[in-house]
């Protein structure tokens, strides 16, 4: 009689386990898989560039030189072009436009190299995106959005004043661009060029210096402070930049340890969060590779283990200092991804090497969430696993409905699939953060009011209307945050404010809050930018939001 007792114990212990796993592990990562969901398995072109347009479509694209992509471009289109390294007829698309709403993806037309550029939006919307390699290096392109398919890329030759590879752009209160350093360029240059002195490149020997033997200093980390000067690192060390008056305005301590952040030893970077009316602002910089890594790779083979350290510095602190952190483990190549409730996604990279063609090992499947506001010691958490390794030339972009679009991968001088250990990745995977998952869906905001796109000028007050199933006791935040582009690991314009926000007690039974747009265009320079609503940490999906 001990039988049919056992089975039925057994039998309650599989339903407990069943219950336990849908009703909490279904939607809280406790099975490692509901954060990821594969979009696309092949979008034909490897996303080392991303970005996300005012219309919920994400511009990707690749470089044109390395022989054919896996999508034609459409009505028999190809590129002849005498100076292409690769293939001179081309019949390839090296974009693609990606609806997130509709998950599909239609090619676009680049001709002239893209290779290791950058980009930022222009007050518009329309995507600038500058730079690239050979006949590619000095153009400037423009992406103007729209919704019925026709849009393609437009480019404009000799636009730059100098090459721009493997530069960073930041957005400008005035409405231009920065174009800060690429290889062998030690200056910055405006887009577009308004007058005749945007036409030069203005010197910046802070790039020279912080260059060394294996450069170190690409794709510098640069952020828009609070006092309209731009923060700079390099390498391992940071400037305080007056762009308008070409002075270095304030030398930060180098970061302890003296180990490269910057490409090749590609760690990553973000402004913090903002407050509300901030007083001051602090930078995050994450991961790395001991310095000589990338020769010891390149050279013998030897991948040498990344950084597991982030420093933090309070820029506008006049005794500003370094504090170090550890992260749960090391990072090269990791994107760091500002999300609507604050908090930071480090996702993508590996453990060891740097970057460079083949120069990446032991990929970092786990993505790490990074709280600012936790005390020191428990601000970061691990996620679930990725199924994919996504290591040089991938991306992560946020989506207005709180996902981060994930991509890319090429550690290969052209694309390969086959006898190689990390082969080139096509696909598009989503990441959801712990806010989305199914035990929080009743603290998450539905906004009902507006019900589209807002136009705010800057120190407006303005009302949202939301409904939720649980409001947490304090009220509400609401969030703002730039559209970034990602390549090579640092998302430019990355920008999240945190905005004054009253919760307007109606009695009517419809929750209200009310906001404040920020003061000026130096904390938010002109453009389109997602307002999301947030309760006990979890978002709302997003308003687009056009400011200034
Ligand atoms: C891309 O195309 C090549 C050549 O046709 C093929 O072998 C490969 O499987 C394709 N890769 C993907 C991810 O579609
Ligand atoms: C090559 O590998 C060894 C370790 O086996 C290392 O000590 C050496 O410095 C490496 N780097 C170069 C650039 O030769
Ligand atoms: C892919 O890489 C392997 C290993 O280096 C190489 O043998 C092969 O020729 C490459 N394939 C392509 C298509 O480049």
């Amino acid at each position: 009689m001990m039988r049919p007792k056992r089975v039925l114990v057994a039998t309650f212990f599989l339903f407990l386990v069943v219950f336990v796993s849908t009703a909490a592990g279904g939607g809280d990562g406790e099975d490692g898989s509901w954060q990821w969901k594969v979009l696309q398995t092949s979008i034909g072109v490897s996303a080392m560039h991303m970005q996300l347009l005012r219309n919920d479509r994400v511009i990707v694209f690749d470089r044109t030189d390395f022989g054919r992509s896996n999508l034609s471009l459409p009505g028999g289109r190809c590129r002849d072009d005498p100076n292409e390294k690769a293939l001179k007829h081309d019949c390839t698309a090296h974009s693609v436009e990606y609806d997130v709403a509709a998950n599909t993806f239609r090619p676009l037309t680049v001709l002239t190299d893209t290779w290791c550029s950058s980009g930022s939006l222009a007050p518009d919307g329309a995507l600038l995106q500058t730079g690239g390699y050979n006949d590619g290096e000095r153009v400037a392109r423009t992406f103007r959005p729209c919704d019925d398919g026709t849009c393609d890329w437009e480019e404009s030759p000799d636009a730059l004043s100098v090459r721009r590879w493997y530069a960073s752009n930041q957005a400008l209160p005035d409405g231009r661009t920065v174009i800060v350093g690429g290889r062998r360029q030690f200056n910055y240059e405006f887009f577009p060029k308004k007058s005749s002195s945007d036409s030069a490149a203005i010197s910046f020997r802070f790039l020279a210096e912080t260059k060394d033997a294996v450069e170190d200093n690409l794709y510098p980390f640069v952020h828009l402070n609070i006092d309209g000067n731009l923060f700079v690192f390099a390498n391992n060390r940071a400037v305080l930049l007056d762009y308008v008056k070409n002075r270095v305005v304030r030398t930060y301590p180098p970061m302890p340890g003296g180990e490269p952040r910057n490409y090749p030893s590609t760690g990553s970077s973000v402004l913090l969060p903002l407050a509300p009316a901030p007083m001051e602002a602090e930078v995050l910089v994450c991961g790395g590779a001991p310095p000589g890594a990338y020769l010891d790779a390149k050279t013998n083979r030897t991948y040498r283990r990344a950084l597991d350290t982030c420093g933090r510095i309070k820029i506008t602190d006049a005794a500003a200092q370094w504090d170090m952190e550890t992260m749960p483990g090391p990072r090269v190549m990791g994107d760091m991804v500002l999300l609507p409730s604050g908090e930071v996604l480090l996702v993508n990279g590996a453990a060891s090497g740097t970057a460079g063609w083949e120069l990446g090992q032991s990929p970092v499947m786990a993505p790490v969430v990074y709280r600012p506001a936790a005390p020191d010691g428990a601000r970061f958490e691990e996620q679930s696993e990725a199924s994919r390794p996504r290591l040089y030339h991938s991306t992560a972009v946020l989506l207005r409905d709180g996902r981060v679009l994930v991509g890319g991968s090429n550690p290969h001088e052209g694309y390969n699939f086959s006898g190689v250990e990390f082969p080139t990745d096509l696909s598009l995977d989503a990441f959801s953060p712990s806010y989305l998952s199914f035990k929080n869906a009743a603290l998450r905001p539905r906004t009902t009011v507006p019900a589209s796109p807002m136009q705010l000028s800057y120190g407006e007050r303005f009302t949202m209307e939301y409904e939720v199933g649980t409001a947490v006791e304090g009220g509400v935040r609401v969030t703002m945050v730039a559209p970034a582009f990602a390549t090579h690991s640092f998302s430019m314009n990355q920008r999240l404010l945190f905005l004054e926000a009253t919760e307007q007690d109606s009695g009517d039974g419809c929750r209200r809050v009310e906001a404040v747009a920020p003061a000026s265009g130096i904390l938010a320079p002109p453009g389109y930018y997602m307002v999301f609503i947030v309760n006990g940490g979890v978002p709302s999906v997003g308003i687009w939001t056009h400011i200034g």
